[in-house]
């Protein structure tokens, strides 16, 4: 196979690139190592700031986002006290806002939009590896799903396939450097088919601990508490989960809290990570492949699409 551009991970990194490039007639391929069913059943970031939504509509892929996206103009924090006070992001950010849009819906609309095109996605591959990337004529070597050796010739190769990919790690270790930082904390986080708490998303502390409450749309909610990280997901029932967030929420809004069956439950651990270089010849390592925020900021998918804007106009 032959290509411009060798595209490692289908998470929103890649499919971001992958469409900004093919509209812009730049050839690439992309492979997953996972299932697109898989890909879509991780629940993750949920906030998009403005650079990613512009991102988003210059890709072409705006529609559904345009029109279900929840348009945020500020936040709350419960302070432990009992006090929750509002933070106005448009005032204090000279009018920018934030859209509430969950990840798994965007990587949703990219597929569909790639799916759309003739632009090609190889899923389920195997023992990707990315070769001679100093020289001016890089290969990646991958097995497809039935087990057939498969070559990618190519100019360039995009290493977007996040924190546990194998694009960083093909940067020789002496000539990498990583900074590392892990709280000893996870987010347990849960999602439910039932109205939010608020209207605008909940960042709190309380003697029991931190907890989010944020959303998906008028009838979906996502809530995370922190919890030690050698907790196990399967030990939280939902019971467990909603009685935990409620000891947490300050009084006088624990009467909101609306209930209901989990649709997905999750720990994600904390971490603060970054290497350098992001560059090595002809491959370039975009999102959470070069670098990792803990979700507290809802910055990773953002800060992956800013990686994107750069690289693709670059192209
Ligand atoms: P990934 O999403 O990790 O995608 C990488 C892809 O590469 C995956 O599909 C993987 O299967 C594939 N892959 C891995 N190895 C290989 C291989 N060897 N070969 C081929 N493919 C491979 N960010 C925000 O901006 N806002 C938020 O509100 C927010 N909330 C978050 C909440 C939680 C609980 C978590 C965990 C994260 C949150 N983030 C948030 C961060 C955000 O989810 C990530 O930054 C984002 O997923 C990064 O995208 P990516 O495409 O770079 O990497
Ligand atoms: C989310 O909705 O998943 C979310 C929102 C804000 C964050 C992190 C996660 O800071």
């Amino acid at each position: 196979m032959k290509t411009q551009v060798a595209i490692i991970g289908s998470g929103p990194s890649g499919l971001l690139l992958g469409q900004l490039l093919h509209n812009a007639g730049i050839d690439n391929i992309i492979i997953e190592r996972v299932t697109p069913e898989h890909v879509l059943g991780r629940i993750r970031a949920g906030l998009l700031e403005e650079g990613s939504v512009e991102m988003v509509r210059e890709a072409g892929v705006s529609e559904r986002m345009d029109k279900e996206g929840l348009v945020h103009d500020g936040f709350e924090v419960a302070l432990g006290n009992g006090e929750i006070r509002r933070v106005d992001l448009k005032k204090h950010s000279g009018g920018k806002q934030v859209v509430v849009y969950g990840q798994t819906e965007i990587t949703k609309d990219f597929m569909d939009a790639r799916d759309a095109s003739d632009a090609q996605t190889i899923y389920e591959v195997d023992n990707v590896e990315i070769h001679d990337p100093k020289t001016d004529s890089p290969y990646v070597t991958f097995t497809t799903k039935d087990g057939k050796e498969e070559r990618i010739d190519c100019d360039y190769v995009a290493g977007c396939d996040g924190f546990h990919g194998v694009s960083r790690k093909t940067i020789p270790e002496n000539e990498r450097t990583e900074h590392e930082k892990l709280y000893n904390v996870g987010w347990l986080g849960m999602l439910s088919d039932t109205p939010p708490i608020s209207d605008e998303l909940i960042y709190g502390t309380s003697d029991r601990g931190f907890f989010l409450c944020s959303m998906r749309s008028e009838t979906r909610s996502r809530y995370y508490v922190d919890v030690s990280m050698d907790e196990k997901v399967e030990d939280w029932s939902d019971d467990r989960f909603w009685e935990e967030l409620k000891s947490r929420l300050p009084e006088s809004i624990r009467g909101n809290l609306v209930t209901g069956p989990s649709l997905e439950k999750s720990i994600a651990p904390l971490r603060s990570f970054i290497t350098e270089p992001m560059q090595y010849g002809r491959l370039f390592l975009v999102g959470d492949a070069a670098h990792i925020v803990p979700p507290t900021g809802a910055k990773g998918l953002n800060l992956a699409s800013s990686d994107v804007n750069y690289l693709y106009r670059i192209m």
